[in-house]
Parts: C-alpha cells; sequence; structure tokens
C-alpha cells in the first residue's frame, strides 16, 4: 500500500478520488513546465533566428507560441479544476525540469529549425505519455492533452517540412541533441 499523500486535494472533480485528482495534477504540472519552457524558447527562436529566411522562421513562429501558451492556460485551470494549486513561477519550472535550457543564440533558420526538430521530438514524447498515463484515470484530461497533440505534431510537421528533401528523409535523422541536429542541417543546406 502507498503511503498517504500529505498534499491531498480537499475536493476534486465529480467521480474522482482525492488520490486520483493529485495524480492528475502532477501529471498535469510536468506538461505545464514543459509547454512554458515550449512558448518561451520558441519566442527566443524568433528574436534569434537570422540568415535569409529570417521572416519566412520569425513569422510562422508567432501563432505557435501563441497557441501553446493557450495550452499552457488551459492545463493550469485544469489543475485548479482539479483541486490543486498550478504552479507557474520561472523558479519553480527550472527547478522541476529535467531537460536543459535551449542550446542556440543567435544563429540561422535552418540551425534553429534543425534544434526544434529535436525540441518538439522531446515534447511530444512526454505530451503522449502523459496522455497514455491519463486515459484510464480521467477521461477529460486526457482529452485535453489529446487536443494539443493535433496541434503540437503539426507544429513539428511545418518544423520538419524545412528540413525535408524531396525523398522525404530528414535532415536531422539519427541526431539526438539540439546542436548535432543544427549542424546536420546546416550541413545538408550546404551540400
Ligand atoms: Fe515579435
Amino acid at each position: 500500500m502507498m503511503a498517504a499523500r500529505k498534499d491531498l486535494p480537499r475536493y476534486t472533480v465529480p467521480s474522482l478520488t482525492p488520490e486520483d485528482g493529485a495524480t492528475v495534477a502532477e501529471i498535469l504540472q510536468e506538461r505545464l513546465n514543459s509547454l512554458t519552457d515550449l512558448h518561451l524558447t520558441l519566442k527566443h527562436v524568433h528574436w534569434n533566428v537570422v540568415g535569409p529566411h529570417f521572416i519566412a522562421v520569425h513569422e510562422m513562429l508567432d501563432p505557435q507560441v501563441d497557441a501553446v501558451r493557450a495550452m499552457t492556460d488551459a492545463i493550469a485551470e485544469r489543475i485548479a479544476t482539479l483541486g490543486a494549486a498550478p504552479v507557474g513561477t520561472p523558479g519553480a519550472l527550472v527547478a522541476a525540469r529535467t531537460w536543459e535550457d535551449y542550446h542556440l543564440g543567435r544563429a540561422t533558420a535552418i540551425e534553429h529549425l534543425g534544434a526544434l526538430d529535436e525540441v518538439y521530438q522531446g515534447v511530444i514524447e512526454a505530451h503522449r505519455k502523459a496522455a497514455k498515463d491519463t486515459e484510464e484515470l480521467d477521461d477529460v484530461t486526457n482529452d485535453l492533452l489529446i487536443g494539443h497533440l493535433h496541434e503540437l505534431e503539426l507544429f513539428h510537421w511545418f518544423v520538419r517540412a524545412h528540413l525535408e528533401s524531396a525523398g522525404g528523409a530528414l535532415s536531422t535523422e539519427g541526431e539526438s541533441t539540439e546542436l548535432g541536429a543544427a549542424r546536420k542541417a546546416r550541413e545538408a543546406k550546404a551540400g
């Protein structure tokens, strides 16, 4: 038997136990951290992209920033609806996150797109896992996360379409780091 949680909500949504409400809220807090990090990172890229494709990437990113920011609002409000307290402060995010800060500063469009391919890969994998983990616990949270995935995976494709050859191969294939993907995307463009 698991030890009792110290921070069980005093109420949660009808038909969930307080324990399940707390578990779902914990899963959502991690997604809140991840997507807050993502919309800030996308804005950082919006400001730091340079080179011939500046305007295309600069302008492609703002609707993604807005959409991801709206997702964080929905996640935080779901946490509150479940009877828990969403944590939205920057210090708490940095203390809790398990990934490193985005690695590129001022760089060309193709390098940022290569790195963003890795960023979206990580965010989407974790979001899909959270959707799976809430499937049995809470249909409404599961539906919320699936809804986000429709958009997140579309945005990932917008990024990847820049890295794709006419044969359908990605220039970042086989890379798992932002800097490695940025380098491969740059080399493929030069070659
Ligand atoms: Fe702007």
